[in-house]
């Protein structure tokens, strides 16, 4: 396994929520530098471990030699599709530990780190079409407004989108630092980092499409699940945390059950924990990627 790959966040956690069987089939999702998979295949005797990554610098860390195991090199949007091809058909738990790898914002070229100044890139999956930079420089103002408002929480986003714009009349906007500068003399040196940090997510999510392909993931992991498989996700955002609650809270994206034909509500899901289980003031000592993990667990009905 490379090193520092990524150091996996709430590891016993996640897998103690997964309740794993012995001769049980398991998905782990987001593979990345494999840290929750390894625990997973070591509970494992004739089971089952497929593992997603749609980045394919995760495949140096997939386990090869192991026979219990397959890895897949495409977005977990396709998880029915992929495992059907497996002849897989149902699941008895799936994983999945939303966003980048810390390779991600250490490898310099990729454009995810604003520590760098590299083109804007942002793919997770090099065969999108478009990256980063093809947003800030075709998106339309109202396009624009929209991402880092519900992708980054900013209320009034008129001066980043009129600051893009601006700019991007005079000259096409292609790396990270041209896309810092842009802000340099708006943004306090006090609240630069956490500014860049939500700006930089926003143009993420939207490169790489990340909440339409976390709400079918949910929807097709309901579908393949056993009775009583887990499903397991940890998320990093409200945005991704408030779509896995209402998930397993309704079966669904929105905040009310579904009703019968009697007006009763249904239920798809038990909730392992109420309240989601986030890192140890020692974890994140240690690992401060993992400071705003959110783990949520709930078993199929
Ligand atoms: C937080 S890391 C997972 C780390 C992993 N749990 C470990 O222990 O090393 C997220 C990984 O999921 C991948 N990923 C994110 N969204 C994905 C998607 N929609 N489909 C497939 N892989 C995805 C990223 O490329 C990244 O490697």
């Amino acid at each position: 396994m490379m090193i520092n790959f990524h150091t996996p966040v709430l590891l016993n956690e996640a897998i103690e929520g997964l309740n794993i069987c012995k001769n049980g089939t398991y998905v782990d999702a987001t593979f990345g530098g494999g840290g929750h998979s390894k625990l997973i295949i070591s509970k494992l005797l004739k089971g089952k471990l497929i593992g997603f990554d749609q980045d394919k610098a995760a495949l140096v860390n997939s386990f090869d030699e192991d026979n219990r195991f397959i890895m897949i090199n495409k977005n977990f949007k396709y998880l029915k599709e992929e495992l059907s091809n497996l002849n897989i058909h149902t699941i008895d738990g799936l994983i999945a530990d939303l966003g980048v790898s810390s390779h991600h914002f250490t490898d310099n070229q990729r454009g995810f780190s604003l520590k760098y100044d590299a083109k804007l890139d942002m793919r997770m999956d090099h065969n999108l079409e478009h990256d980063a930079a093809y947003i800030l420089n075709n998106y339309n103002a109202k396009n624009l407004s929209r991402i880092f408002r519900e992708h980054a929480d900013f209320h009034s986003p008129n001066f980043i989108v009129k600051s893009i714009i601006n700019h991007r009349e005079k000259k096409l906007i292609t790396t990270t630092f041209e896309l810092k500068e842009l802000f340099n003399a708006s943004v306090s040196n006090k609240h630069e980092n956490k500014f860049f940090a939500r700006l930089f997510q926003a143009i993420r999510i939207e490169v790489n499409d990340e909440l339409s392909a976390l709400k079918e993931l949910l929807n097709q992991a309901l579908e393949i699940l056993n009775p009583s498989g887990r499903l397991v996700i940890i998320s990093y955002h409200s945005l991704e945390d408030k779509i896995v609650k209402n998930f397993m809270k309704f079966g669904h994206f929105l905040n009310s059950p579904v009703k019968d034909f009697f007006g009763n509500p249904s239920f798809s899901f038990k909730l392992i924990n109420r309240k989601p289980i986030v890192p140890s003031y020692h974890e994140i000592k240690l690992n401060n990627r993992a400071r705003s993990a959110k783990l949520r667990v709930c078993e199929k009905l």
